[in-house]
């Protein structure tokens, strides 16, 4: 070993030891006759002082610059009255140094390392491992790591195995695009990252393993957002013998173990964590992953405007559409521009703007109220609105019409101050529709993926009605996060072809995407279901991040790029070439 202790480990207790440590030069300052440098390794940092008795050391120390990496070997001694420092676990002691040895120099750095300040994103990620040498995305590296142990130990303790699965593998669907990767010895034929392990961990129930898990890396061809990466991390699990509710309980205690381990400070909502069906989450929250940290309840009023004057809400009752309202006590001190902004937002999501009336102590304050009549004091009364609050509504088709007032709701929340940051919000949300109608092509779509199970009740009728069936699907939020999701499985072939069908998939295209999986089924497969959870997000949310790239060593950028690296990047042309593969021109 180079060194005796490391930057976070002398104190008071070792006080007149003689230690060496190892480190980066942090921050240097020349006080006259002595300097003093902060040396930091991963476990914190040690003041140590050079003075001019020590002839050589000192005539080192002048030279050295931020970054620079020593090994100093010296006494520890307590500092002076007055000059500790409580904020840091070495903070009570100093190492007076007999020998520095420069074990490497460092280039100025392209931005500070022992500051935390504003560093553009694009400079961090093009030096990200000067970046991951700063405290806080050390905090973050340990973080995950502990996420990850925790993990392992807790599934370890309820029996389940960890299973590695491939890479390289033919598409799994979870509705993204999929990354392609071309074969050199099969020209023509690829192979395809998995979106997620989702066959294979089924095969794994086929095959016996019971109990399953993993931490695996998934890929999506998607647009890029704060919580969304091109490869990712999930850790995720899959169970025989099993209903819904086994599923749940079992990740439930898992979060329940992450929260108190790696979060004492914070009160968790609610135990066990609430579960709302996909409907009342849409109807009363507008959204499949509420915030339920604040209230602000939508109510239905299609009822009360049903034939009113206002000619936007009578024609989307006419047409059987749905009519909501939401009340936000306080909201009445909206500026003109709040009331803007929140309909950018409301637009933003697809509606086609956003009514709202004002509740003053003598009046009713709003474009619509006019048209409304006598609806506007029924739609008061049902949604217990005051004197100084502000309702908003949604008129449109259930759930789609109902988003932008979720979204609405949140921002409210927000500019209100709404949110306690010291509690956490646990949620399932059940009862997902099983299928969904793609607003560009119209087709039928699985809400999920294609081996959801239909729920028990919409067994029998789901080809039918596919659009108001229910699935077996369930999603873990977390402070307005959806954190995970997974289903109960189709293990039959008979209800995995009907399933196909409403997905106009045809016998073929079964045989040739799924055939590995129907196959399986033939063989004994047993009821089982699963859940996977987004250990990016899951870690973002726990460091208090505000985007999942904080929280992954080496993450890509919002354009998909890797700037420390430079991928994606042009190859050489033999390579290419011996994939079989040419370029066509781009205009
Ligand atoms: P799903 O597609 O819902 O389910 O993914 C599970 C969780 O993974 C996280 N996630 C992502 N995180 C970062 N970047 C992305 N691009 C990204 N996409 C998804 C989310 C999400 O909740 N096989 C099923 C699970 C199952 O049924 O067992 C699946 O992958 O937090
Ligand atoms: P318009 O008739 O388009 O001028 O709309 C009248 C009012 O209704 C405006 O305040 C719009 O913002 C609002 N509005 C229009 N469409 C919707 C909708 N789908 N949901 C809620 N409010 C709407």
């Amino acid at each position: 070993m180079l060194r005796t202790h490391t930057c976070g480990e002398l104190s008071a207790k070792t006080v007149k030891e003689t230690a060496t440590l190892c480190g980066w030069v942090h921050r240097r300052r020349d006080h006259g006759g002595l300097i003093f440098i902060d040396l930091r390794d991963r476990y914190g940092f040690t003041q140590v002082v050079i003075d001019p008795d020590h002839g050589d050391a000192f005539l080192l120390a002048e030279k050295v610059r931020p970054e620079w990496v020593l090994q100093i070997t010296g006494t520890v001694r307590k500092r002076l009255e007055g000059a500790a420092r409580e904020d840091n676990p070495t903070g009570e002691i100093e190492v007076l140094v007999d020998d520095v040895k420069v074990l490497n120099e460092s280039k100025t750095p392209p931005f500070e390392i022992d500051q935390e300040k504003e560093v553009g994103e694009e400079l961090r990620l093009q030096y990200r491992y000067l970046d991951l040498r700063r405290e806080r995305m050390q905090r973050n590296l340990k973080l995950r790591h502990n996420v990850c142990r925790i993990v392992r130990e807790y599934f370890h303790a309820q029996h389940f195995l960890e299973v590695e699965t491939p890479i390289l593998i033919k598409g799994t669907p979870e509705g993204s695009r999929e990354y392609l990767v071309p074969s050199r010895l099969y020209h023509g034929n690829f192979y395809v990252l998995p979106q997620s392990p989702q066959q294979l961990k089924q095969l794994l129930m086929v095959a016996g393993v019971d109990r399953y898990v993993q931490i695996p890396r998934c890929f999506r061809d998607e647009d890029q957002r704060g919580d969304r990466q091109p490869e990712f991390t999930q850790f995720e699990l899959e169970m025989s013998f099993v209903e819904q509710n086994d599923v749940i309980d079992i990740m439930e205690g898992c979060f329940l173990k992450l929260t108190k381990e790696l979060r004492p400070d914070l009160k968790i909502q609610k135990e066990p964590f609430p579960r709302i069906t996909f409907k009342e989450a849409m109807e009363k929250y507008g959204s499949d992953k509420p915030d339920l940290r604040f209230g602000l309840e939508c109510t239905n009023v299609t009822e009360l405007v049903h034939g009113c004057g206002f000619k936007v809400f009578a024609d989307v009752v006419e047409k059987k559409g749905i009519v909501y309202a939401m009340n936000v006590p306080g909201a009445a001190k909206f500026s003109r521009k709040d009331i803007d902004e929140l309909t950018e937002i409301a637009r933003n999501h697809g509606a086609g703007g956003l009514a709202y009336i004002v509740v003053k102590s003598d009046e009713l304050q709003s474009p619509i109220v006019k048209f409304l009549g006598d609806a506007a004091q029924a739609i008061v009364k049902e949604t217990g609105a005051k004197p100084g609050d502000t309702i908003f509504f949604a008129a449109g088709e259930f759930p789609d019409a109902l988003t932008p007032l979720g979204e609405v709701r949140k921002e409210c929340a927000r500019r209100l101050n709404m949110i306690d940051e010291s509690v956490w919000s646990y949620l399932w949300v059940v009862d997902f529709p099983m299928f969904e109608k793609s607003k560009e092509t119209g087709a039928v779509g699985a809400v999920h993926h294609p081996f959801t199970r239909p729920h028990p009740d919409d067994v029998e009728v789901f080809a039918k009605d596919p659009l108001s069936a229910r699935a077996n699907a369930y999603d873990l939020v977390l402070n307005g996060v959806e954190v995970g999701g997974g289903s109960m499985r189709i293990h039959e072939r008979d209800l995995q072809k009907k399933v196909f069908d409403v997905l106009q998939i045809t016998d073929e295209d079964a045989e040739r995407r799924f055939g590995h999986l129907l196959k399986a089924f033939e063989y004994g497969a047993p009821p089982h279901g699963g859940i996977a959870m987004g250990l990016d997000r899951v870690c973002m949310l726990f460091a208090g991040e505000p985007n999942i790239r904080e929280v992954i060593a080496f993450p890509k950028d919002q354009k998909a790029k890797d700037l420390m690296l430079g991928a994606p990047s042009p190859m050489p042309e033999e390579q290419i070439a011996e994939l079989g593969i040419r370029f066509i021109e781009e205009e």
